[in-house]
C-alpha cells in the first residue's frame, strides 16, 4: 500500500494537479464578482491553441505564456493572427456546451473560452481568487496572457489566487476546457452517461482579507449528539490568531487560537440544539470570524452511524427510501447546474416519498447538497471511479484521490451528506481492491463522521442461478454493504424475482444501490413487453417484495429518477440516445412505476412512524 501511495503522491506532483482541496470553503458567502454569463469561444478540435505543429505545448516551461489563442489583436496589419475572440461565437457559463449548440452535441475536444472583466478591489490588502465550481474534464486557465494552472477532474471546485495579477479594466480570462475521454482518466472511456463538456458550474472572482478563514469543519463529533468537533483553518500571513465561532440562536460563542500553521481544533458543547433530520431539517446560522474575515452559513447537526445491520440517524433506526439521480435537467437537457435545477430534481424525489437520494456517479454541483439540507433529504455522494478504471496507474489513483478530497472539502459541513461512495460496479481484482481500500483510508482520514460505501456487484452461484451472492473484499472495510442488481432486466425476467434467494454474509446494513428497467414514457403494452411502462411497473412490483427478503435491508435507491442522455442507448424510436430507466420521462411525465415506488415508500414511512 505504501508503494502505491508514494507513487500516487509522486504522480500528483508530476501530473501538475493543483494541491488537493485548496478551494475556499463556502465560496457563495464571500465577496464575489460573478463571471457567469456569455463567454466568447473558439472550438479547437485539433488543440492547436495548446500544441504547436510539433505537438509541443505552447505554454511549456520555456514559454510560460498562454496558448496560441491569446486574446490579442494584430499589432500591425502585417502581423499574422488567425483568431479573434471578439468576433467568435459565444456560450453561456455555467452550462455544458453539448446542449447549447447542435454542432457541439457529440463534441469531445477543446473549447477555448474567454471573458473580459474589470475589477476594483474592495479593500487595499484584499486577496483575490478565481474560483470554478467545476469544468469537465480538464481546464487550463490563463489570465492576461499568463498561465495560472491546470485542473483535472470534471466535477469538483478549484481555484487560483490572482492577487496582484488583476488590471482595473480589460482583464482577459482565457480557459481551455477539454472533455476528451482517456483510459487512465477518472472516469475512464466508457460510461453510461453523456460526456457534457465545458465550464459547467459557476465562475466567480472571490475576495478575502489578507488573512482569512479558508476552511472549517463544524459537525457533531462521531457518536456524540451534543458535542461539536472539527477544525478551522486560516490562510495568510497572520496565521496564529483568535477565531470566533458563533451560533447565535443557541447562544453559543466560543473562541479558539490557531497555531502557526493557521489551524485550531474545535471541540465545544452543542446544547439545546434540535438535531437535523429529513422530517425536521433544522439548521442554525453558524458564524466564523477571524480578524477582518467573517463567514456565515446555515448548518444542520445530526449523527449517522451503524450498529450491526442497522443505520441510526440521531440514534434512531432509519430506512433509506431513496432514488438515484444524474446531474441532468431532462426538461432543458444538459447538465443541471442551478438552484432551480436542484429544486426540480429534489422536488420530484420528495414527491416520490424519498428521505434519501444517491447523487450518481460523480460529485454534483454544490446547490444539490445545500438544497437537500434545506428540504430534508439524506445524500450518498460519490466520485466517478466507475467500471474499468486503470487500477495500477498511480496517476489514476492520484486523480481519484484528488477528486474525493475536493468533494469532501466542499461538502463536509452538509448535514444531508451521510455517505461517501468510493466506486460503482468495479470488477473485483487485487489491484482494484487495493486502490479502493486506499480511498477508504483517505476518506476516513478526512472525515470520520460519515459512512463509507461503494456500489458493489452481485453474482449468481454456478450451482443455483436463483441464488444471488454478494461477496466483495471491499465490503470488509466499508460501513455499508451496497450493491446494484438487475434481476428482471439484465438477468432473466421480472417473474424470476419471486425465485430469488440472497447470500449476503455481512453483519452490516444493506442498501440496494440500483435496480430498474427501461420504459418509454407513454408506451403501453403487455407487462412482458420490454420498454413498456407495464414492464417497468411489473419489475418494481416483483422486485420490492424480493428485496424485503434480505434481512439486513436498510435502504434502496432504484435506478433512476429521470430518463437521462447516454450515447450507449441508441434504440431508434425507444431510446434515441436516452437511458429510459427513469420513473419520470424526459418531458417530466411520471410513469406507472413511479406510483408503485411512491406507495411502497408511503408504507415504509408509516411503519417507521409507528
Ligand atoms: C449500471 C450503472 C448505471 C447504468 C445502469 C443501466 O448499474 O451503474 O450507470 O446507467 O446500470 O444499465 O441503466
Amino acid at each position: 500500500m505504501k508503494r502505491l501511495l508514494f507513487a500516487a503522491c509522486l504522480a500528483l506532483l508530476t501530473a501538475n494537479f493543483l494541491p488537493a482541496a485548496d478551494a475556499l470553503i463556502n465560496a457563495s458567502a464571500r465577496q464575489a464578482l460573478s463571471l457567469n454569463g456569455r463567454w466568447h469561444i473558439i472550438i479547437d478540435p485539433y488543440d492547436n491553441g495548446y500544441f504547436n505543429y510539433r505537438h509541443e505545448p505552447h505554454d511549456a516551461a520555456k514559454n510560460p505564456t498562454s496558448g496560441y489563442f491569446l486574446d490579442k489583436k494584430p499589432a500591425t496589419p502585417s502581423e499574422l493572427i488567425e483568431y479573434d475572440f471578439d468576433h467568435s461565437p459565444s456560450l453561456m457559463v455555467p452550462a455544458d456546451w453539448n446542449s447549447q449548440d447542435d454542432k457541439l452535441f457529440y463534441y469531445e475536444g477543446t473549447v477555448w473560452y474567454r471573458r473580459l472583466f474589470d475589477f476594483t478591489p474592495h479593500a487595499p490588502d484584499a486577496r483575490q481568487f478565481l474560483h470554478f465550481g467545476a469544468a469537465n474534464y480538464e481546464a487550463d486557465v490563463y489570465l492576461n496572457g499568463k498561465k495560472l494552472g491546470r485542473h483535472v477532474g470534471g466535477f469538483t471546485p478549484f481555484q487560483f489566487e490572482v492577487t496582484g495579477k488583476l488590471l482595473p479594466s480589460g482583464n482577459s480570462l482565457v480557459v481551455r476546457v477539454n472533455n476528451q475521454r482517456h483510459l487512465e482518466a477518472v472516469p475512464t472511456v466508457n460510461t453510461d452517461w453523456w460526456n457534457y463538456g465545458g465550464l459547467t458550474r459557476d465562475v466567480m472572482l472571490l475576495e478575502a482579507p489578507a488573512t482569512h478563514v479558508r476552511d472549517y469543519f463544524i459537525q457533531l463529533k462521531s457518536g456524540s449528539r451534543d458535542r461539536i468537533a472539527g477544525y478551522v483553518q486560516l490562510d495568510g500571513a497572520a496565521l496564529a490568531q483568535k477565531v470566533k465561532i458563533e451560533i447565535p440562536e443557541l447562544k453559543i460563542s466560543t473562541e479558539v487560537t490557531t497555531d502557526t500553521a493557521g489551524r485550531a481544533p474545535l471541540d465545544f458543547a452543542l446544547t439545546g440544539a434540535t438535531l437535523w433530520s429529513p422530517e425536521n431539517p433544522q439548521r442554525y446560522e453558524v458564524i466564523v470570524s477571524a480578524g477582518a474575515d467573517r463567514l456565515a452559513e446555515k448548518i444542520g447537526f445530526r449523527t449517522i452511524e451503524t450498529r450491526g445491520t442497522d443505520i441510526l440517524l440521531n440514534g434512531k433506526s432509519v430506512f433509506l427510501r431513496g432514488i438515484c439521480l444524474h446531474e441532468e435537467n431532462p426538461l432543458r437537457g444538459g447538465r443541471a447546474t442551478t438552484p432551480e435545477d436542484a429544486r426540480l430534481l429534489l422536488g420530484w424525489a420528495k414527491e416520490l416519498g424519498c428521505n434519501y437520494v444517491r447523487l450518481a456517479h460523480y460529485p454534483h454541483n454544490e446547490y444539490m447538497a445545500r438544497i437537500a439540507d434545506e428540504m430534508g433529504l439524506l445524500l450518498w455522494a460519490e466520485v466517478p471511479v466507475y467500471w474499468t478504471i486503470h487500477w495500477d496507474d498511480p496517476t489514476t489513483y492520484a486523480n481519484a484521490a484528488n477528486q474525493l478530497t475536493e468533494l469532501i472539502a466542499r461538502d463536509h459541513n452538509r448535514a444531508s451528506v451521510i455517505i461517501w461512495s468510493m466506486a460503482n460496479e468495479t470488477p473485483v481484482s487485487p489491484s482494484r481492491t487495493t486502490f479502493l481500500k486506499n480511498l477508504v483510508v483517505l476518506t476516513r482520514s478526512l472525515d470520520s463522521t460519515r459512512l463509507i460505501s461503494a456500489a458493489m456487484e452481485r453474482h449468481s452461484s454456478p450451482e443455483d442461478p436463483n441464488t444471488s451472492i454478494v461477496e466483495d473484499p471491499l465490503a470488509e472495510v466499508t460501513d455499508l454493504c451496497s450493491f446494484n442488481q438487475y434481476i428482471g432486466w439484465y438477468a432473466g425476467l421480472p417473474d424470476d424475482c419471486a425465485k430469488a434467494k440472497w447470500l449476503i454474509n455481512y453483519n452490516k446494513p444493506v442498501i440496494v444501490s440500483e435496480f430498474g428497467a427501461d420504459a418509454l414514457q407513454g408506451m403501453h403494452g403487455d407487462k412482458l413487453a420490454r420498454f413498456t411502462e407495464e414492464y417497468q411497473e411489473n419489475l418494481y412490483q416483483q422486485t420490492l417484495p424480493m428485496l424485503e427478503k434480505i434481512p439486513q435491508l436498510r435502504g434502496m435507491t432504484p435506478w433512476i429518477l429521470c430518463d437521462f442522455r447516454s450515447p450507449r442507448r441508441p434504440l431508434p424510436g425507444i431510446q434515441d440516445g436516452w437511458n429510459r430507466k427513469g420513473l419520470v420521462g424526459e418531458n417530466g411525465t411520471k410513469k406507472k412505476a413511479f406510483f408503485i415506488l411512491r406507495d411502497y415508500y408511503a408504507k415504509k414511512a408509516a411503519e417507521a412512524a409507528r
